[in-house]
C-alpha cells in the first residue's frame, strides 16, 4: 500500500529532505545538559523557561549541570502559557543584550517556540514583527542561515518542538496563532528526560497526548509528497512536504504508542511506563510531522483558539479564555478524519489499527468511521471535552470558525482531499458533539 501511495506524479516531488536534531532520551539525562552545551562551544548560555518551571527541579538540574561545565547562564522566564509575539519581543531583547553564544530551553512547546523565535528576532530584527511569516499574513522575509546553537529540553509529552523547525506564535492583535517554519529554527540538540512527565496533571497529559496523536495521524494521512509540486532548489524545499517514507516510519510508532499508552498515562500519574512512552512518542511524532507537515486537524484548531470565549480547562492555571493546544485539535478530529478517509481509505484503516480501533469485520470503506469511533472513545476515557460544544461553541459559529481557519492555506492543502470553505464548515458543523 505504501508504495502505491508514493507513486511518482507528473511534476511531483521526487526528492524528500529530512532534518532532525542530535537526540538523547533517558531518565536523568538532564544532568548531561552542561556537557552537551559545552560540546556546542557554549560559554555563556541564555536559558529559556517559564514562571511555573523556574523553581522546578528540572531547571535546577540543568542550571547545576551548566554551572559544573564552567558555563555562565542567565535565565529568561517571561513567557506566557501560549508563546506569543509579546513574549518573543521580550525574549529577543534578552538575547540581543545577553552576549550569549548558545541557548538552552527547558519547558513545553511555548518555551521552546519562544526560544527559537527570540533568537531569530534578536539576530536579524525585521521592521515589522509579521515580516518573517509567509504571505499573505507576512512578507516571507528570508531568515538568516544560522542562529545560536540551541539545546532543547522538553518537559511535556506533546509538542515535539525539540525535534521540529517550527515555532507557533500567537499574534495578540490578531488573536490567532500562526506558524514560522524554517530549517534554521531546528534545535541543534534535544535532551529528553521522561522523568519530567511524572508530575504533569492528568489534563495536561491528555491535551499534550492528543497533540502527539494528531501530529502522527495527520502526517500519516497527509497528501503524499510526490503529489506536491517539485521544488528544484533544495534550499527552498518546504518542511510541509507531505507524507513520506520517513514520516510514515515515525508516525506509525507514535500512533501505536498513543493507542497503547494515552489512556494509561492520563489516568495514572504513577504509570511510569506509560508516561515514558508518551514522551518518546511525542518526539517521534515531532520528527514525523516536522518533516511532512500536519493538515486539517491543526489548521482547524487555529479557528478554535482564535474565537474561544469564556472557557478554561481544568489543570491549567490560566484565566479565560483558554483551550490548550491539544484539546483545540482533538475536538474537531473525529469529524475531520470521517471526511478525509474517503481520499485515502487504506491509510486511515492502517492508522485506526495502530490506534487499536475495533476493526473486526470492517473494510477500508469503514475506515473513517472506525477511526472516529476510536478517537471519541479515547476522548471519553481521558475526560476530554465533547466536541466543539464542550469548549463553548455553538452551531451559529461555524461560518466564523471556517473563515478563520481557511487562512492556514498550506496545511489545508496538505490534506489528502482538496478542501474548500464549505467542506470546512461542514466538518465544524459535524464536530459540535459526538
Ligand atoms: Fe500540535
Amino acid at each position: 500500500m505504501g508504495c502505491q501511495y508514493f507513486d511518482p506524479c507528473e511534476n511531483g516531488a521526487e526528492t524528500l529532505t529530512i532534518a532532525i536534531p542530535k537526540y538523547s532520551f533517558g531518565r536523568g539525562c538532564l544532568h548531561e545538559a552542561g556537557a552537551r552545551a559545552a560540546g556546542h562551544g557554549m560559554s555563556r548560555v541564555g536559558l529559556f523557561t517559564d514562571p511555573g518551571l523556574r523553581g522546578s527541579e528540572y531547571v535546577a538540574t540543568v542550571m547545576e549541570s551548566i554551572g559544573e561545565a564552567g558555563i555562565d547562564v542567565d535565565v529568561f522566564d517571561e513567557i506566557t502559557i501560549e508563546a506569543d509575539d509579546a513574549s518573543v519581543e521580550r525574549g529577543a531583547r534578552f538575547v540581543a543584550e545577553g552576549g550569549f553564544d548558545g541557548v538552552v530551553s527547558v519547558g513545553g512547546g511555548s518555551v521552546m517556540d519562544t526560544a527559537k523565535a527570540s533568537m531569530l528576532y534578536a539576530l536579524d530584527p525585521p521592521d515589522d514583527f509579521l515580516d518573517y511569516f509567509a504571505p499573505p499574513l507576512g512578507a516571507g522575509r528570508p531568515m538568516p542561515r544560522r542562529l545560536l546553537p540551541h539545546l532543547a529540553c522538553p518537559t511535556t509529552s506533546g509538542t515535539g518542538s525539540e525535534c521540529t523547525s517550527i515555532s507557533v506564535l500567537r499574534i495578540n492583535d490578531l488573536e490567532t496563532k500562526f506558524v514560522l517554519a524554517n530549517p534554521v529554527l531546528l534545535p541543534q540538540e534535544a535532551l529528553v528526560d521522561p522523568a519530567c512527565a511524572e508530575t504533569l496533571p492528568a489534563m495536561v497529559v491528555a491535551s499534550t497526548g492528543f497533540d502527539l496523536l494528531c501530529h502522527a495521524l495527520e502526517c500519516y494521512t497527509a497528501k503524499a509528497y510526490t503529489r506536491w509540486e517539485r521544488q528544484p532548489d533544495p534550499l527552498k524545499r518546504p518542511l510541509i512536504q507531505g507524507a513520506n517514507p520517513w514520516s510514515d516510519l515515525a508516525a506509525r510508532e507514535a500512533l501505536t504508542i498513543a493507542g497503547e499508552y494515552l489512556e494509561r498515562g492520563v489516568n495514572d500519574a504513577a504509570d511510569r511506563e506509560a508516561r515514558d512512552k508518551l514522551m518518546w512518542g511525542a518526539s517521534l511524532a515531532g520528527m514525523a510531522f516536522g518533516n511532512s507537515g500536519t493538515h486539517l486537524g491543526h489548521a482547524l484548531s487555529y479557528g478554535v483558539t482564535h474565537l474561544m470565549r469564556d472557557v478554561t480547562t481544568e489543570g491549567y492555571e490560566i484565566g479565560p479564555p483558554f483551550i490548550p493546544h491539544g484539546i483545540s485539535v482533538i475536538v474537531s478530529a473525529p469529524s475531520i478524519f470521517r471526511y478525509t478517509a474517503a481520499a485515502a481509505p487504506e491509510r486511515h484503516f492502517e492508522a485506526a489499527g495502530f490506534l487499536q480501533a475495533d476493526l473486526k469485520g470492517a473494510g477500508t470503506e469503514d475506515s473513517g468511521e472506525a477511526l472516529a469511533a476510536r478517537l471519541i472513545a479515547l476522548m471519553r476515557k481521558t475526560g476530554a471535552p465533547n466536541g466543539l460544544q464542550g469548549v463553548g461553541f455553538g452551531p451559529d459559529q461555524v461560518a466564523a470558525l471556517a473563515a478563520s481557519s481557511a487562512r492556514q492555506a498550506r496545511a489545508i492543502a496538505n490534506a489528502p482531499r482538496e478542501t474548500n470553505l464549505v467542506d470546512i464548515e461542514n466538518i465544524y458543523a459535524a464536530a459540535m458533539s459526538y
